[in-house]
């Protein structure tokens, strides 16, 4: 197949014939010309410049516009190409082809970044990691655009902007009120109960990692697989590093992000040139459709997890990266992830936070590169061809012949035909939909804090005090006192010892242990009554 190359996949080969080494022997313009690239053009010796250098120009003008707006969210990553093999032939659980033979090699690209940081920040700060992967199949490209917490902060697409707006810079000032930790956060994330278990993974351990090497990677929502006969599964992503999982220690990380903003990246790119080769295993948990409301918790909500304990994950295959980019700005800052990216064999499901992200990836795209045409950079073209009648636009760079650009039309041999999902074609799942317009939440999706409380109890006691140290570090930064204590509200739900232990510190009243089924709804004490009575 043409996916199995020895020395580098066909991407790797597509990416050479797009791949320009300078010549040394001479310079020209944009257009050709050879010239003399380091004298302006001047009246006389000692100037004034002329107008008329459009050599000087030319070189300036391209220079200015050298940047392009950086990522809304994960502005700071770093891409590294390779592989994925299959470890065998999973055609019983999904149609996707480069899940059916282990000897194919699918081509990826992998993104790794910080989500709240611009893109000149540190790499080592307490943040999610995003852990993005460009598949380059035979079936077109699937992104699997995942984080490395296996949850998320928020259960709709419609908050997104809200958490995005609160964890970043404060908008008058620029800068967040506090080192890493800020008012605004606290205060999104304390009127915000659903975030309560994101928070505790971000605040563990897992919001430092050690290496990009040595990071989990999750695709946090439920996806489907969908097999040639139709039959489907509900599937969660998993990525586990060879290396496992690697931290640092807060005071680590401190200095290192002084010394070396930079440490993921050079580790990275330092590992693949010595032909250390990051590698990782994906994997699928794997739930029946019957199994669908036998949690208690919903799939269709992404602030949960499915323990391992219940449902194991199988690995289906590993991941190789073996080569770096040749250039940071064409390959890693051009590159587009969408989670609708799919192929045949994989489906969504009705997250609503998987729903609002459909949209989202697109849209932000084309103002990222200011055309609808980023399909034809080289990083983002899938290995196969593209037909359809689409055309023009702004940095169109691929000539399409012939006068028909429509269909169905009758002129013109060759145009696009609509394919069929017996020809391959994709096919989506058809999910059975209906009922009455309704905006809120599923009374399944307020279930809080019984997995913030699981997540807890897993830790050994050397993680607890870590979470606890950077939780009484984060929260001591926040001014607003209101803000603290909604917080510790919240952890009281968690474990009563543990709020405890952060409240004494950060100068808040202790709260009384509350003895609730946590899968209840509503709350023993609600929030309003709690800040009423303990705000000072
Ligand atoms: C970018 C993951 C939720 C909007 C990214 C990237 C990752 C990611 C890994 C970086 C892609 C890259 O390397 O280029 C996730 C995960 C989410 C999540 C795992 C939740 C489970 C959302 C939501 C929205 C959103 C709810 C909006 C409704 C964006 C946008 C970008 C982005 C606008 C920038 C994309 C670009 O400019 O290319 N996300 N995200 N994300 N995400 Fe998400």
């Amino acid at each position: 197949s043409e996916t199995t190359w020895q020395n580098g996949t066909a991407k790797d080969e597509e990416m050479k014939y797009f791949t320009r080494s300078d010549s040394k022997s001479f310079i020209t313009t944009n257009w050709g010309l050879k010239i003399n690239d380091s004298d302006s053009l001047k009246a006389g010796e000692r100037g004034p410049t002329l107008l008329e250098d459009l050599e000087l120009r030319e070189k300036i003008t391209h220079f200015d516009h050298e940047r392009i707006p950086e990522r809304v969210v994960h502005a700071r990553g770093s891409g590294a190409h390779g592989y994925f093999q299959s470890y065998g032939d999973w055609s019983n659980l999904t149609r996707a082809k480069f899940l059916s033979d282990p000897s194919i090699k699918t081509p990826v690209f992998v993104r790794f970044s910080t989500v709240a940081g611009p893109r000149g920040s540190s790499d080592t700060v307490r943040d999610v990691r995003g852990f993005a992967t460009k598949f380059y199949t035979e079936e077109g490209n699937f992104d699997l655009v995942g984080n490395n917490i296996p949850i998320f902060f928020i259960q709709d697409a419609i908050k997104f902007p809200d958490l995005i707006h609160a964890v970043k810079a404060e908008p008058d000032r620029s800068f967040p009120s506090a080192a890493s930790a800020h008012d605004t956060f606290y205060d999104f994330v304390s009127l915000s109960p659903e975030t309560i278990h994101m928070v505790l993974w971000v605040l563990s351990d897992h919001g430092i990692p050690r290496s990009y090497r040595m990071m989990q990677g999750f695709g946090v929502h439920t996806f489907r697989f969908i097999a040639e006969n139709n039959d489907w599964v509900f599937v969660k992503f998993h990525w586990k590093p060879k290396y496992g999982l690697g931290s640092l220690a807060w005071d680590e990380a401190q200095k290192i992000s002084g010394k070396d903003p930079d440490f993921h990246r050079r580790d990275l790119w330092e590992a693949i040139e010595n032909g250390d080769y990051p590698e990782w295993e994906f994997g699928v948990q794997i739930i029946k459709p019957n199994m669908e409301f036998k949690f208690d918790f919903d799939l269709l909500d992404p602030t949960k997890f499915i323990p391992e304990e219940l449902v194991p994950v199988i690995p289906l295959g590993k991941m190789v990266l073996n080569r770096n980019p040749d250039n940071f700005f064409a390959e890693t800052e051009q590159s587009v992830f969408h989670i609708g990216h799919v192929v045949p064999g994989i489906g969504f499901t009705n997250d609503p936070l998987l729903q609002g992200r459909l949209f989202s990836y697109l849209d932000t795209q084309i103002n990222r590169h200011h055309s609808a045409n980023f399909q034809n950079i080289p990083i983002n073209r899938p290995v196969v061809p593209i037909h359809n009648n689409q055309r023009d636009g702004f940095m169109q760079t691929v000539v399409n012949k012939g006068r028909v650009a429509y269909y169905p039309n009758s002129l013109q041999d060759g145009s696009p035909r609509l394919t069929p999902p017996s020809h391959g074609g994709y096919k989506t799942y058809g999910e059975q939909t209906g009922g009455r317009a309704f905006r809120g939440k599923s009374p399944s999706f307020f279930n809080f804090y019984s997995q913030a409380q699981l997540f807890y109890n897993s830790l050994t006691q050397i993680e607890k005090q870590h979470l606890i140290n950077a939780l009484r570090f984060e929260l001591g930064l926040v001014e607003t006192m209101s803000i603290r204590t909604r917080m510790i509200y919240h952890f009281n739900y968690v474990d009563h010892d543990f709020a405890s232990q952060i409240a004494r510190i950060i100068d808040v009243p202790v709260p009384t242990a509350i003895y609730a089924n946590l899968n209840n709804s509503s709350p023993a004490v609600s929030i309003e009554q709690y800040s009423r009575n303990t705000i000072r």
